[in-house]
């Protein structure tokens, strides 16, 4: 065993600090405000080949491992989780599952502009009535012969705006259940394609989250991934590795947080001395630390497994559920130490604070991570 990172590692690591430091630092509080999506920034993202870093070159990706995804993810995200969700997504729900289960034309039509950041994915699943019960699908993909007709509305869509690609899950034969679902290809334009209103969110509001409506879409047949029936799945299995990446944001979370604090704490005096003399702030940042390297270790050991093609389902979900808790626990932390400094826009940790939450929350809640996890240790 050993902990150490790579050469390649640390380069892609310093790589997104330096992008983030660069490019999203600059403007991040407005585009929060102002729920701007980072537009430029995510298309810069895609020059530096962090749109498709685990692609296989051949398809326009990068090559890396989850390592440094997790690494990549962890940088971003400490300066703009709406940006990072952008680029999780993207990587780990619509490049792998296509590059995992899609065909090869659908690799070069569709994977290919993906990876190299030319368009953006979705990853549709949620829905009015389906959020953590993701078998309930109601959208319906009915079997036309050459072609599904979709209809209904899918809710929650991260890139539901900016994205020209569409991974949907629908329910083709409901007596099937979830073996009945599939997962199609749906291009944006397509006529019958609507796009709700913009969701006016508590965090990462610079990220376009909408509802997506389908009217007698007609999605052709060559546009399934898989065979019938996997939709559900492809889906299940494509939000296993998509929780490393929501772990690796809320890590980021934490420990750009955590950085500010430390760094604050070293800087403002109270009773006449710098506050990290007081045992108060210093316990503090000590189980801030513990926590986020705890975080840190669990991410990378999921990646790992990840990329020895071993089982990570489990590891994946703790991840998730560790760091997104402790996401939230250090910047409810962070803002406490900044005192009333923390309660304004410019020192960032109170939007650290509201980007946290999401993270317990979106790619399975940290309720369905408790089911994966004890459905998984009750199999020992
Ligand atoms: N890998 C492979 N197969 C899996 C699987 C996995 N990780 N999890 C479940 N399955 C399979 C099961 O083996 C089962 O197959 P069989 O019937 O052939 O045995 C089938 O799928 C059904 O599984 P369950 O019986 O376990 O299903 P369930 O109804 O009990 O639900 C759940 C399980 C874990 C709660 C699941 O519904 C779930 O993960 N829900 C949360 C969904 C979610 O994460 N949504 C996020 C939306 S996407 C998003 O947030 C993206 C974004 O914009 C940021």
């Amino acid at each position: 065993m050993q902990f150490e990172l790579t050469e390649e590692h640390l380069a892609v690591q310093q790589a997104a600090r330096d992008f983030a430091q660069t490019e999203l630092l600059p403007g991040v509080i407005e585009r929060d405000e102002n729920q701007k999506f980072p537009a430029e920034q995510v298309k810069k993202l895609g020059e530096l080949g962090f749109m498709g870093m685990m692609v296989d070159p051949k398809y326009g990706g990068s090559g890396m491992d989850t390592i440094s995804y997790v690494l990549a993810m962890e940088e971003i995200s400490k300066i703009d989780a709406s940006c990072s969700v952008v680029m999780s997504v993207n990587n780990s729900l619509v490049c792998w599952g296509l590059e995992t289960f899609g065909s090869e034309e659908q690799k070069q039509k569709y994977l290919v502009p993906l990876a190299k950041g030319e368009i953006i994915g979705a990853f549709l699943l949620s829905e009015p009535e389906a959020g953590s019960d993701a078998t309930s699908q109601r959208t319906t993909a009915e079997d036309k012969g050459d072609h599904y007709l979709l209809n209904g509305t899918k809710n929650w869509i991260t890139n539901g705006n900016s994205a020209s690609v569409y991974l949907v899950m629908a329910q083709t034969d409901v007596s099937k259940g979830h073996k009945g679902i599939n997962a199609l290809i749906v291009e944006k334009n397509s006529p019958g394609v609507t796009v709700g209103k913009k969701e006016d969110k508590l965090g990462i509001r610079g990220s376009d989250t909408h509802s997506i409506m389908f009217q007698d879409v007609k999605v052709p047949k060559e546009n399934r991934i898989g065979e019938d029936g996997f939709g559900f799945k492809f889906a299940m299995k494509t939000l296993t590795g998509g929780r490393i990446g929501i772990a690796a944001q809320a890590l980021g979370i934490a420990s750009g947080a955590y950085e500010l604090a430390l760094k604050y704490s070293k800087e403002r005096k109270a009773f006449g001395t710098e506050i990290m003399n007081h045992q108060a702030i210093a316990f503090k940042l000590a189980d801030m630390a513990t926590e986020i390297e705890a975080s840190r270790l669990l991410c990378l050991k999921a990646a790992w497994l990840k990329d020895q093609h071993q089982d990570y389902g489990r590891a994946s979900s703790m991840a998730k559920l560790f760091a997104s808790e402790t996401a939230m626990k250090t910047t409810v932390e962070a803002v406490q130490i900044h005192g009333g400094y923390g309660y304004v826009k410019e020192y960032h940790v109170e939007r650290l604070m509201r980007d946290a939450k999401i993270t317990q929350i979106y790619e399975g809640t940290s309720e369905v991570q408790r089911v994966v996890i004890s459905r998984d240790v009750l199999k020992d």
